[in-house]
């Protein structure tokens, strides 16, 4: 469609294109020099069980303490006339289980009551499936949800009858619909017949999950995940791969299998910090390793596991005797090549089969795996060798990520790289949580690496803008300056993710994170969209870009300006991101030299995504606050002028014809 030429006109002014040359940053972008290839997992996510971002959040159970599994066996659970914990059940994982027995007189009631996490978030007109494992003969339950609210009567939104009828035990079924939103509901059982009821692994989720999956995920998290387009997935963690000791670290056997058998885990996240403790967080298993590798495959993602090395948390073990012995590490390794059957082995194979069984007799195709999360010291390298030995040799064409621990510099950063050249890794993930001044400094962190060695992946990674509770506008434009560094060195930066995803704003640990939500609603940060613009846009091909005829940097002399310049085969189009960290509007020209005289530039657009005020975030009451904008942009000829709004990230694409 050809827009008329007023109209481009308007559109450019409005995308701020200038009239005025003085002091112009002139960039140069070499159409005809196509280099280094994107990576298709270029822009990615982190997933970790941190911030109730699994049970609680991206996990769509609304049932806290399902199976009776956490330490004391009645958390989450309030109970009230003849209820006995029992520890025989029918799952040899979870033995525990209740029992309901007559409270002996007509009046008094037997059952009880579960909180969910932060409440139970219920939405009109949608349908939720309870579920639960039974035992006894003629008997009944009334299943209600109830509107937690102490000043008002706790009659029950929801009630439903279900009638126990067998001696043996069997899963039972309701589904019903909710007549009101509520964000805090709790679920209740009466037992309402003489005599006793067993009941084990009590579930709730909404009908209407990610895809249709019974033991689903959330909607609306999972759809936030998929509208990045995601080229790669790393789970599922993060410190929770180390665990606070080795009991506790992911166990990627224990999260696989029918799900009522999946033993509980400890979550380090919930003591991790004294300020955010809480006592009710652990792991369930129920999104495991399948169901990882399932939402890998759905949202588009190549699957990344991370699995131990045999140390656990280092930050809380200085004791040696906490890690696994280097002669020791047998189990610890064949766990990791069982992993890769579980993914990629055929229906015949031990591992293979469990994956079938499950639902998925076509393999994951995984091609990578990282073994150690953010481990230091020579005790890394030396447990890290044996992983690399035997992986090559069974699976040659699966790639290994090693790391290069916590910081983002220093003496351990210093230290590993040089190992992990040494037991070619083939990438080395790099984390910094950093201020904004890290962010400012850091736009040509790339240039000068050593192209002979692993590839990077900045495996976790967000600017902490102080004091804030979201994102604020400022941390995520500076993430995206930094990340065009990441770009312009795309040929040995291949992979790159946000850390954390997830935040329950009632449950969090750790912030800023990308996504925030309650039990109800989601937000998109800034941080996200910055995630999102560049995923959208990452193209197939770096193309060389100078600023007045140097190389862009976004360091001293170039006006607070970073930016970054694409081919996209499919769209044939160039695409360049220009990053204003500055608090003054910078007028700029964009030079596509090297067009073949009969090639034109059209169809221009411009995404901005700038704020009024920088401390802006968006919230669960605004989450629309801050969102990209996009408008069409009018070129003349090859050369583009434009003024870039002071604290704008812009993106200008043009289709090449
Ligand atoms: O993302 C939060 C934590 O930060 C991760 O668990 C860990 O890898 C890092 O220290």
């Amino acid at each position: 469609m050809r827009l008329h030429k007023t109209l481009l006109a308007a559109a450019a002014i409005a995308a701020g294109m200038s009239l005025n040359a003085q002091d112009t940053s002139n960039f140069v972008i070499q159409t005809n020099k196509i280099g280094a290839p994107i990576q298709p997992t270029m822009y990615g996510l982190f997933f970790e069980d941190i911030n109730y971002a699994a049970d609680g959040g991206l996990y769509a159970e609304l049932i806290k303490n399902r199976s009776f599994e956490f330490p004391q066996n009645l958390m989450g659970w309030y109970t009230f006339g003849n209820v006995e914990l029992m520890n025989d059940g029918p799952f040899q994982n979870n033995p525990h289980y209740v029992r309901l027995s007559n409270a002996g007189h007509g009046h008094k009631h037997t059952g009880l009551e579960n909180e969910g996490f932060f409440g139970i978030g219920l939405t009109k007109g949608e349908s939720y499936r309870f579920t639960v494992w039974a035992r006894g003969k003629d008997q009944k339950i009334n299943v209600e949800l109830i509107k937690n609210n102490l000043d008002e009567n706790h009659q029950a939104l929801i009630k439903e009858d279900l009638s126990i009828n067998s001696n043996e035990w069997k899963k039972y079924e309701l589904v019903f619909t909710s007549p009101v939103t509520e964000a805090k509901a709790h679920l209740r059982i009466f037992l309402d017949s003489p005599g006793s009821v067993d009941l084990e692994h009590i579930s709730l989720f909404p009908v209407d999950t990610f895809n249709g999956h019974e033991n689903g995920l959330r909607k609306d998290l999972a759809q936030a995940l998929a509208d990045i387009n995601p080229g790669v997935f790393r789970f599922p963690g993060g410190c929770i791969v180390e665990g606070t000791d080795l009991e506790t670290r992911y166990d990627w056997k224990k999260s696989v299998g029918p799900v009522e058998n999946r033993p509980l885990n400890e979550n380090r996240w919930h003591y991790t910090f004294k300020y955010r403790f809480f006592p009710d967080y652990f792991q369930s298993y129920g999104m495991g390793f399948y169901e990882y590798f399932l939402l890998s495959e759905e949202i588009g993602a190549e699957p990344l596991p991370i699995v131990n090395c045999g140390l656990s948390c280092q930050f809380q073990n200085q004791d040696p005797a906490a890690h696994v012995a280097t002669c020791d590490l047998d189990e610890y390794i064949q766990d990791a090549l069982d992993l890769i059957e579980f993914a990629n082995g055929d229906v015949n194979t031990t591992w293979g089969k469990v994956r079938a069984e499950m639902g998925h007799p076509e393999p994951f195709n995984l091609k990578y795996i990282g073994v150690g999360n953010e481990q230091w010291g020579e005790e890394y390298p030396e447990r890290l060798k044996p992983f690399v030995t035997a992986i090559r040799k069974a699976y040659p064409n699966v790639q290994i990520i090693g790391s290069s621990g916590p910081d983002s510099e220093g003496k351990q950063f210093e230290y590993l790289w040089p190992e992990m050249k040494n037991l070619k890794v083939d990438m080395v993930d790099e984390h910094f949580y950093r201020p904004e001044s890290w962010f400012l400094s850091q736009g040509n962190r790339y240039d000068n690496y050593d192209r002979k060695g692993p590839k990077v992946f900045a495996g976790e990674y967000a600017c902490h803008g102080k004091g804030k509770k979201y994102n604020h506008f400022n941390a995520a434009l500076l993430e995206a300056a930094f990340m065009t560094g990441l770009e312009r060195n795309a040929d040995i930066v291949h992979m790159a993710t946000y850390a954390p995803l997830f935040a329950h704003v009632d449950g969090w640990q750790w912030r800023p994170d990308m996504i925030w939500f309650d039990n109800l609603n989601s937000v998109r940060t800034c941080s996200y969209y910055v995630q999102q613009l560049y995923s959208h846009n990452k193209g197939t091909n770096v193309v060389p870009l100078t600023m007045d005829k140097v190389a862009v940097s976004g360091q001293e002399g170039q006006n607070g300006l970073f930016a970054s310049a694409v081919w996209d085969g499919p769209t044939q189009s160039y695409i360049v991101k220009v990053v204003n960290t500055s608090d003054k509007a910078q007028p700029v020209s964009l030079n596509f030299a090297g067009l073949k005289k009969n090639n034109k530039l059209t169809n221009g657009t411009c995404i901005t995504f700038n704020s009024p005020n920088t401390d802006l975030e968006n919230t669960i009451e605004q989450p629309n606050a801050v969102v990209p904008q996009e408008s069409p942009v009018a070129i003349d000829g090859n050369m583009l002028t434009a003024d870039i709004a002071p604290h704008t990230f812009a993106i200008y694409k043009f289709n090449k014809q």
